[in-house]
């Protein structure tokens, strides 16, 4: 197996010609080109193109320091950092990207983009499309691991963030012409069935008919037939044997199965269907033919040992091995997370696997990753494809400050969770007098739109690594970073173009972008950067990262709004033209982020 790099590669997702890239990936484009011209000699010469942390530039090229280090052994025209800087400027190929340059302390190329450029550049992105701002990625083909349930047990507000987060990225990795395999690895194939199962046969002994009706309430079954289980020997000893049964393949132990699998799904797609999230189930018993071959061949390249009548794969720094077979000879967590490793390298060819779960998981997943380096299944170097990444996130928390929990119940049911929303914001809806003035479906719609929007957003727009604290009060908030202002600022923009009376596609057609103003040019740059962030945020696994895009965009256009008069002034076209590109990025936020937009409030 050849492991590749990401430079290599990066030309592969390259879908049409009009998409360019991000700016930094054009601008990295121009730098190589310098830098080749430069130090001819120099072979792998990767350019570091970033965003101007200080006020001279727009991006700076940061390549002078490490290259001097590199030449400064060897005889060349060059004195230190700054002359390299002064070669590289000199050096940048002709391009209409570029207004200016200049080159600051130790060798730092500030660039300044060309207002012009900027403006043609979204005025292309109005005339084609926003699929030409899609970045670039090295893969092709990506695994999300994500909501992952488990069957018969609650689906808690953990799985609600892995179902949000998860769908965010897998929808940002497929604008960005990635295919993304999107995985629900529910957890079908536990223990747990045996007594589930044989709880079934005794309750219900019409089963085959009624039985998923008979079920009904799929966690209070469980609790039923755990508490049995924990008191009953001769049952513990029945849904023992009804594992192996179950596991063995008897046809009436898998329909049992299946049927109580069935209940289980019905009511996690109400969740998924509510969220507008698309999932395709492979679950844990997927994977559990495979595990005896592909344990086989680990355990062939002498990677599996004995440890206290288990076997294990021990791991370079943890004192804890890795069980791929328990004791008793059954099969876990692990030894089916290493067989879906496995599967989705080698069967599915994924370049990228990404396993969305809270960061109690963590050790579990570098286990995994470690095991698989060490047969050889993924590079030793992290940067490298394929690669495999956990996505970790913190906890819900509660107002108080502990645990998520609802007043009625220790359980949080995910449904009643995202109703509440959509009917908090209906009720202020109607106190703002929406339900005089909009039919009772738009009604509807856009409570449903505000309120599920703001859930996601509440939990997206933190950092995931930190815990987050569920307030209703806050994220349903129409001030601040919320869905809720940022939704009615989308629709206030809408309402700008509409109340102008002016028909948006002629103007496309027939009007120029022209960015006078420094408030519009702040706004055009920022609107140009989207597809930076997004790369950004694909290759950070970080959906804040947009979240925050998404409300430096919305401040960016109110400074432009409140500083230069859009409908009546000379410039009306133009600015027309940049509130419909402002409309139409704030629109692919929503999207990538699962937000559904309003477009009159
Ligand atoms: N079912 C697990 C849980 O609820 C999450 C599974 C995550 N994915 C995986 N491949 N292990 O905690």
């Amino acid at each position: 197996r050849r492991f590749v790099s990401t430079i290599n590669t990066i030309s592969v997702s390259a879908m049409d010609e009009d998409n360019v890239g991000t700016v930094k990936q054009q601008l990295a484009k121009l730098c190589e080109a310098s830098l080749r011209a430069t130090v001819p000699d120099e072979s792998s010469l990767e350019p570091l193109v970033a965003p101007c942390t200080g006020k001279f530039g727009d991006y700076q090229c940061n390549n002078a320091m490490s290259l001097w280090a590199k030449i400064k052994g060897k005889k060349t025209e060059f004195k230190g950092p700054p002359s390299v800087g002064q070669a590289i400027m000199r050096n940048l190929p002709q391009s209409e990207m570029i207004e200016s340059c200049s080159v600051a302390g130790p060798g730092f190329v500030n660039i300044i983009l060309s207002d012009k450029w900027i403006a043609k550049s979204i005025q292309k992105m109005l005339e084609k499309g926003i699929g030409i701002w899609a970045p670039k990625l090295p893969i092709t083909r990506a695994v999300v691991d994500f909501s992952s349930p488990n069957i018969a047990k609650e689906m808690h507000v953990g799985h609600l963030r892995s179902t949000i987060i998860g769908d965010t990225l897998a929808r940002m990795f497929e604008y960005s012409n990635v295919e993304v395999l999107r995985r629900n690895h529910v957890g079908d194939w536990g223990t747990q069935f045996g007594m589930l199962i044989e709880f079934l046969f005794e309750t219900f002994p019409n089963w085959e008919d009624a039985g998923e009706q008979a079920i009904g309430d799929l966690q209070a079954f469980y609790k039923a037939s755990k508490l049995k289980f924990d008191v009953d020997s001769d049952f513990k000893e029945k849904a023992q044997q009804a594992v192996v049964r179950l596991q063995g393949g008897d046809p009436k132990y898998r329909k049992a199965w299946e049927q109580i699998c069935e209940i289980s799904r019905r009511e996690f797609n109400q969740v998924y269907q509510r969220l507008g999230v698309h999932l395709e189930e492979k679950g844990e018993s997927f994977y559990n033919p495979y595990i005896p071959g592909v344990l086989e061949a680990l355990s062939n390249q002498g990677l599996i040992e004995e440890s206290e009548g288990a076997r294990v794969i021990f791991i370079e720094g943890k004192n804890i091995p890795l069980i791929v077979v328990k004791s008793d000879g059954g099969f876990n967590y692990a030894s089916t997370d290493l067989t879906a490793l496995w599967y989705r390298l080698n069967e599915e060819k994924a370049e990228w696997i990404v396993y969305v779960t809270d960061v109690g998981q963590s050790m579990h997943f570098e286990m995994v990753f470690s095991a698989a380096k060490r047969a050889g299944w993924l590079p030793a170097d992290d940067k490298l494809y394929p690669r495999t990444s956990h996505v970790g996130f913190g906890l819900v928390l509660g107002d108080d400050g502990k645990r998520f929990r609802t007043r009625a119940s220790d359980v949080v049911r995910l449904v009643d969770l995202l109703d509440e929303a959509k009917s908090r914001c209906k009720a202020a809806l109607v106190e703002r007098g929406k339900a005089a003035e909009w039919t009772a479906e738009e009604l509807e719609q856009t409570a449903e739109a505000i309120g599920y929007g703001a859930v996601k957003y509440a939990d997206l727009k933190n950092n995931r690594l930190t815990n987050y604290t569920f307030s209703f009060d806050q994220m349903l908030n129409d001030k601040g970073n919320t869905a809720v202002y940022l939704l009615y600022a989308h629709a206030r923009i809408c309402s700008i173009i509409r109340k102008s009376g002016k028909e948006i596609e002629e103007l496309k057609k027939t009007g120029t972008i022209v960015l006078g103003h420094a408030d519009e040019r702040a706004l055009g740059l920022h609107l140009l950067q989207f597809a930076d962030i997004v790369e950004e945020a694909c290759t950070n696994l970080l959906p804040n990262v947009l979240c925050e895009y998404l409300y430096n965009l919305s401040e960016y256009f109110t400074r432009f709004y409140s500083n230069c008069q859009v409908v009546g002034s000379a410039e009306e076209t133009s600015r027309l033209l940049l509130c419909e590109a402002t409309a139409v990025v704030m629109r692919k936020c929503f999207y990538l982020l699962g937000i559904e937009p309003v477009y009159k409030i």
